[in-house]
């Protein structure tokens, strides 16, 4: 049996590989936009183990492998055999036999790669402590859609150098664009932990305003990311600093966009003005989340389809 082809780091496709999701994503988006039935994984299923909370991707993937004429089974910690501590290498043997697919969000990286080991079908991860590769899919399709190629532009990750922050910095390796990151002391990148290769498509700010200007994107996340819930009060004061408001926006170019992965506090890592505002694209991000992952599925249980 031939190893499986998984997605648990943004940088395990090639730009090559990513240019084709995101061609077929906009047919795929196009025939749900017009009420066209496509049904490629007519029989398949897909499992998604939940060990963090979700709202988006579950209802993406759940929603996107239905759309596809396949079908998702939900598993938490909380109702299966995982919580009461079975090793994740018999989980991947057994689950792995009964489906054809499988999303998981959890909390070590180690533990994704560690089930992909042992799983005879393709593993995605669904967001782990350290990468939330689908999020950044769904975010370059977005920049595509409303701006056109993000190669050589620049993007401001204002805020915590979290799991999105680190996949931004994988994707800017891969296409070819610029990060200004700006993290209050203590929380600035890791770049063993971000999985870069080199440090050339990043640049790190004390200041944000600075990290802002003649950006082509800013964009931030919650303060606080699941599984580090002790540390949000020390984290409010730290951050206090950092939230994307219409100030820094003005430092980016005029057409700047925002973008958030959500969910989002308003009044903390992001003004309403902005996130509610006219260059603020979160919905159709949000969105793209669905079409991005179908074509993701497609891919990698059917290979290359031509559009
Ligand atoms: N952005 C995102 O992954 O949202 P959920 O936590 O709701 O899935
Ligand atoms: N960084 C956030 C993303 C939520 C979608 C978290 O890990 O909680």
């Amino acid at each position: 049996m031939t190893a499986p082809k998984h997605f648990l780091q943004l940088k395990d496709f090639s730009r090559d590989e990513l240019a084709h999701l995101f061609a077929r994503t906009r047919w795929i988006k196009d025939q749900f936009k017009r009420y066209t039935p496509y049904h490629p994984l007519f029989d398949r299923t897909m499992v998604m183990i939940f060990e963090k909370q979700s709202t988006r991707t579950r209802l993406s993937f759940e929603a996107g492998i239905h759309q596809l004429g396949g079908a998702a089974i939900f598993l938490s910690t909380r109702d299966s055999q995982l919580g009461r501590g079975e090793p994740v290498e018999d989980a991947a043997q057994v689950i792995s036999r009964m489906c054809d697919i499988v999303m998981i969000r959890t909390f070590e990286q180690e533990i994704v790669e560690r089930f992909a080991r042992h799983s005879r079908v393709p593993v995605i991860n669904g967001l782990t402590n350290e990468y939330h590769p689908c999020q950044i899919l769904a975010d370059i399709y977005t920049f595509i859609e409303h701006r056109g190629s993000i190669e050589g532009k620049t993007v401001a990750w204002i805020g915590d150098s979290n799991n999105v922050c680190n996949t931004w910095l994988q994707a800017a390796e891969v296409f070819g664009f610029n990060v200004h990151v700006s993290t209050p002391p203590g929380y600035e990148v890791e770049p063993e932990r971000a999985g870069l290769y080199g440090t050339s498509h990043y640049a790190e700010f004390a200041d944000p305003m600075e990290a802002a200007r003649g950006v082509d994107l800013v964009t931030t996340d919650g303060w606080t990311s699941m599984g580090f819930e002790a540390e949000n009060e020390a984290r409010r004061r730290a951050f206090e600093d950092w939230q994307v408001d219409a100030e820094m926006m003005r430092q980016a170019r005029p057409d700047a966009l925002f973008m958030h992965c959500l969910p989002a506090h308003r009044g903390e890592e992001v003004a309403a003005e902005v996130i509610d505002g006219p260059r603020s694209v979160v919905w159709d991000e949000a969105e793209n989340r669905l079409h991005t992952q179908k074509a993701l599925m497609e891919y990698l249980l059917l290979g290359r389809v031509d559009s």
